[in-house]
């Protein structure tokens, strides 16, 4: 299957009708067929399926000499944000199957392992924190956190791992395994308009995290209730996402509240909870830290006078990645010097950045959107982006 097919087969999956959008949460059935396919495709090409302690999958093509370690890694991720695109993450992996294609049709006999690897919950879209997988495998994350994570139904990440068949007691750093990877090579949809040719290489991801704010008051009759008498949480949280717009734009950050929850959701009744979640980044660390502390502080002024509790807790957050310089520079030979952006998306290669050298390549993406229906690579790119990656792989995999 060359790479418009593969890509055929995983449209349908997860996408919304109605709105074009991707709901494909991790462990939940739509991503189960999506790993589904992973394992098809795996077993189509005869390559070595490998199933991690936390829910991370591999596709390795070992060398015929019984080499296992200086593994050349590359995937992405299949999960997706409600709503989402259909590139971001699949396109790396279905793009890491069709470059193995390439490489055998070259008559490749590689000196080391090459791996595909699917990592869990990359989005963070089920149980909060992003790359989940990645940062257990690599120790990012204590395990025992990991499991006391719940989902919107309140089921919790242990259980869910424990009903799709993994032990979430053994779930947490694999240092055999990451000794095994020599680098790590993740191709992706651009995501925003700063590519204007049809590859890239990543320069770093800046600094990035989710807080969660939790404003309380009191439950209460809409129509009875004198203002006076009110403890309403919405006015607070209404506050709080205005104060995330200035305090971003007076700090040079992003910050964004695109999810909240609401309890108990009634028109007629002043609420008795609302739940908001605010990602934020910047390019500095310290900016990105400030703009959480301005909207904390704007939010608790806010709620002061409306008698509401206000509490923030850090979901998590990741300092500044800089790529592997000599990697980069090696993948950038190999492509013949492509443009080196940096990007404000979170990814699993900089997760893994801290154990192994890691890359990534970045597929143009004429839309500039991102987390949303309206993502695109033109199929010409993609396939641009298949090329280049085989020729990647191809040279880290000879040597
Ligand atoms: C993941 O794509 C993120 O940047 O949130
Ligand atoms: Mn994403
Ligand atoms: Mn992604």
């Amino acid at each position: 299957m060359g790479f418009e097919e593969m890509w055929a087969a995983l449209l349908p999956v997860g996408r919304d009708d109605a709105t074009g959008g991707y709901h494909r949460f991790a462990w939940t059935a739509p991503e189960l067929e999506c790993r589904a396919w992973f394992l098809d495709e795996a077993r189509r090409r005869d390559l070595a399926v490998e199933h991690d302690a936390n829910g991370n999958m591999f596709a390795w093509w070992f060398p015929e000499d019984g080499t296992r370690d200086g593994a050349v890694l590359t995937g992405s991720h299949l999960d997706s944000v409600p709503g989402g695109g259909a590139y971001d993450g699949p396109l790396g992996i279905v793009s890491a199957f069709a470059a193995i294609d390439g490489l055998r049709e070259r008559g490749l006999r590689p000196a080391r392992p090459i791996g595909i690897g699917a990592f869990a919950e990359e989005e963070g879209a089920r149980f909060g924190v992003a790359c989940l997988g990645s940062r257990l495998l690599c120790g990012a994350i204590d395990p025992a956190r990991a499991r006391a994570l719940t989902d919107g139904g309140g089921r919790t990440f242990a259980e869910v791992m424990h009903n799709a068949g993994l032990d979430p007691e053994a779930i947490g750093p694999d240092d055999d395994l990451l000794g095994r990877i020599g680098c790590y090579i993740e191709l992706h949809v651009e995501q925003g308009r700063a590519l204007e040719q049809p590859v890239g290489i990543a320069g770093s991801i800046v600094p990035h995290g989710r807080w969660r704010f939790g404003f309380t008051g009191e439950g209460n009759h809409a129509g009875t209730t004198a203002l006076a008498d009110r403890r309403d949480p919405m006015l607070p949280f209404a506050r709080m996402v205005i104060a995330a717009r200035e305090a971003a734009e007076r700090n040079g950050t992003v910050a964004t509240v695109g999810k909240v929850d609401v309890v108990p959701g009634g028109v007629n009744a002043i609420a008795s909870s609302v739940t908001a979640w605010l990602d934020a980044r910047g390019p500095a660390g310290d900016a990105v830290r400030r703009t959480v502390r301005e909207i904390d502080e704007a939010a608790r002024v806010a709620a002061r006078p409306h008698r509401v509790g206000v509490d923030l807790a850090e979901e998590s957050y990741t300092e500044s990645v800089g790529f592997d310089r000599a990697l980069r520079d090696r993948v950038g030979a190999t492509l013949g010097g492509p443009p080196v952006l940096p990007t404000g998306a979170g990814h699993d290669a900089g997760v893994l950045s801290a154990r192994v050298p890691a890359a990534m390549l970045f597929v143009r993406n004429p839309t500039g959107v991102s987390h949303a229906p309206a993502e695109f690579a033109e199929p010409a790119d993609c396939l641009a982006g298949v090329e280049a990656l085989t020729a990647v792989l191809d040279d880290l995999a000879r040597g």
